[in-house]
């Protein structure tokens, strides 16, 4: 078992992770004194229900099951949610546990900061991805209006309890994804990267991932504790994702986690056309990326890609787009470019790479 406290500066809240295995027939058993003292709802997803049931029901809590799939990360499911909370008399003392994947604790996480102004939610990840990334942060949010993430709130999770048992049910696909992020953590920290090159032959086995999770956590928490409302230091975590969600949108049959990698390769390669880098150790991030992808990098459609990058608010200045790309082990730098030379030279990287 490893535990963390994440204080986050400039506020008086703190979160509690604990990585942990059974965490659904011992960990919160322990916890259901006061779990059902102050009143808890557990929240998840039919699949993480189908797959749990026995043991969700014999924590003997009320559950509300919300249907799988980010195009269920919407108003209606979280006003579902609040229904539920109000109808099982939630209270300002009561936690609301949410057992599933991103879209689980992004929804859970937000219905738990809006009822009664703010109520504590415990975080149960049970995908790769929602364990080492967006459980931790306090980052929440539904899709609306057509564009992801658009409501939402920083609300910390009270409690993260990361069980690698859940892994054993996770298809390929989604531990593919998970490593999209892993690999983005381990180009800002070079023991990561070091740990996953020297074991580039078991990304995929489930032990060595359970092994992983916790440094996957620490160096996500340590990010965000410095910076938790994302206003510099956590910028970093885009690392791959400008270009990485632009491809996403053009590329619907690729996962977010492949995205994030194809972004940070083609983001190495601007790296190196503008930057000073080191060429030795970006061509091992490359081996890295490449290790994990199981799609075709040349056939991803660049230009479009570029044209959705320029969109996306956040990351333009005008007719400019702002990158976090890796440079050196363990280091990032920010690179601005025109619209013009972006869609350009991903176009030429392309090229390069097929
Ligand atoms: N809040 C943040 O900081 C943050 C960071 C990154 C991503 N996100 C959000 O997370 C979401 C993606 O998360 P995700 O990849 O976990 O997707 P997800 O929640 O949709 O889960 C992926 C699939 O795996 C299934 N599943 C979950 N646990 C399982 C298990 N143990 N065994 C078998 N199947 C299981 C789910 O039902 C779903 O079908 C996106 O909405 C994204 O915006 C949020
Ligand atoms: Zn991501």
């Amino acid at each position: 078992m490893r535990t963390f406290h994440i204080n986050l500066k400039g506020t008086a809240k703190k979160s509690i992770i604990v990585c942990r295995k059974n965490v659904l027939s011992k960990q919160l058993k322990e916890d259901l004194p006061w779990l059902k003292a102050g009143g808890s709802l557990i929240f998840t997803d039919s699949n993480v229900f189908a797959l749990y049931q026995r043991k969700i029901e014999s924590l003997a809590l009320p559950v509300f099951v919300m249907p799988a799939g980010e195009e269920f990360k919407t108003e209606q499911t979280l006003f579902s949610l609040l229904k539920a909370m109000a109808e099982h008399g939630l209270r300002r003392s009561s936690k609301l546990i949410a057992l599933g994947g991103g879209v689980v604790g992004d929804v859970g996480g937000l219905a738990a900061s809006l009822y009664m102004r703010g109520i504590s939610c415990i975080q149960v990840p049970t995908t790769l991805l929602a364990q080492v990334d967006s459980s931790v942060g306090g980052k929440t949010a539904i899709d609306f209006n057509g564009v992801k993430n658009l409501i939402g709130a920083f609300h910390q999770p009270m409690y993260v309890y990361a069980d690698p048992a859940f892994f054993k049910t996770l298809p390929e696909r989604e531990i593919r994804c998970g490593l999209g992020e892993i690999v983005k953590h381990a180009a800002l920290n070079a023991p990561l990267f070091d740990k996953l090159m020297q074991n580039r032959d078991r990304l995929f086995d489930l032990e060595f991932l359970a092994e992983i999770v916790p440094e996957n956590i620490q160096i996500k928490a340590e990010i965000v504790q410095k910076d938790p409302l994302e206003y510099g230091l956590r910028r970093c975590l885009n690392l791959g994702h400008t270009t990485g969600h632009a491809i996403e949108l053009t590329q619907k049959n690729l996962s977010h986690g492949e995205c994030v990698l194809l972004g940070l390769l083609y983001e190495s390669y601007l790296a190196r056309r503008h930057l000073e880098t080191d060429e030795a150790y970006l061509g091992e991030l490359e081996t890295l990326i490449r290790t994990v992808l199981a799609c075709k990098i040349g056939d991803i459609d660049v230009e479009g890609a570029a044209r959705l990058a320029l969109l996306d608010k956040k990351n333009t200045k005008g007719d400019a787009v702002t990158l976090a790309v890796p440079v050196k082990k363990g280091e990032f730098a920010i690179l601005e470019l025109s619209y013009a030379d972006y869609a350009r030279e991903l176009s030429e990287i392309r090229s390069t790479l097929c």
